[in-house]
């Protein structure tokens, strides 16, 4: 068993982590390939860390694949990644959801296909149970969009009459975000060693506990999954009130 797994403390493992995965793309370049070697690469990297997190009780991993701005790369790009999201709905999902896992996939339709629409359908068709491991994949995913939305469906509700105003509080947002069956979220990751968030789960990561590493996203496989939760358990977390000293 790897050293680093020994090292984790299962009492106190973060419930919902969040992978912002970048750097496929310099991944390929720095071995000379085309940057569609280092998403290929990213996407077996995925697998590993599905079944790594669930194995390990983890409760809820989300990870960011394609923000809405993305759409603003070379079409031959985007299309490969449209391409490869259809590919997992084929290939994928339905052995995902046969392992007891509850698959999402959340972010904004505009933009997208039919073809991808109506797999994204599907996917979120399947009945969310709450005892089961969730992989949600935020795909053509903005925070500020979301939020946004989230916004429209309340002021719906009080022009309607069926809320007042000050019924608006944090929970009655939360339950209107794409998020709302998801724990609270505990770690947040970026690969690649940028240090930015890039429109992602601005909302939910009020007091999430931040992990910037300058590994490439197709190397970040089992053992770096497991430093990342070792610092984050050595972290102190205060949520505004004195913490215990360290
Ligand atoms: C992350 O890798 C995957 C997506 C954003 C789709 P990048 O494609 O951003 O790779 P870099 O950052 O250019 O290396
Ligand atoms: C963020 O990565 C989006 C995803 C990982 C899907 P980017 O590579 O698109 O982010 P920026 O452009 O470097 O901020
Ligand atoms: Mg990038």
């Amino acid at each position: 068993m790897s050293e680093l797994l020994l090292q984790i403390d299962k009492t106190k493992l973060p419930k919902h982590i969040a992978i912002i995965l970048d750097g496929n793309g310099r991944w390929a370049k720095n071995r000379l390939m085309p940057r569609t070697y280092g998403h290929l690469k990213g996407i077996e990297t995925l697998g590993k860390l599905v079944k790594a997190s669930k194995e390990l009780g983890i409760k809820n991993l989300t990870v960011y694949a394609f923000s809405t701005e993305n759409i603003n790369r070379p079409i031959s790009e985007v299309e490969f990644l449209m391409n490869e999201f259809l590919k997992f709905y084929r290939e994928k999902f339905r052995k995902l959801v046969n392992d007891k896992i509850n698959v999402r996939v959340i972010g904004e339709t505009i933009n997208l296909s039919k073809e991808v629409v109506d797999a994204i359908k599907d996917i979120n068709d399947v009945p969310f149970n709450y005892d089961y491991f969730t992989f949600t994949i935020c795909f053509n995913y903005g925070s500020q969009q979301e939020i946004a939305h989230a916004t429209k469906e309340i002021s719906k509700l009080v022009k309607m009459g069926r809320i007042n105003v000050n019924d608006i509080d944090e929970k009655l947002i939360n339950s209107y975000l794409y998020t709302k069956d998801l724990e609270p979220l505990d770690l947040v990751i970026r690969t690649s060693g940028e240090c930015r968030l890039s429109n992602f789960l601005l909302w939910q990561l009020s007091y999430a506990e931040l992990y910037f590493t300058d590994v490439y996203f197709p190397d970040f496989k089992e053992e770096e999954l497991y430093k990342a939760i070792i610092n984050y358990q050595n972290r102190n977390r205060r949520f505004g009130k004195l913490g215990e000293e360290k």
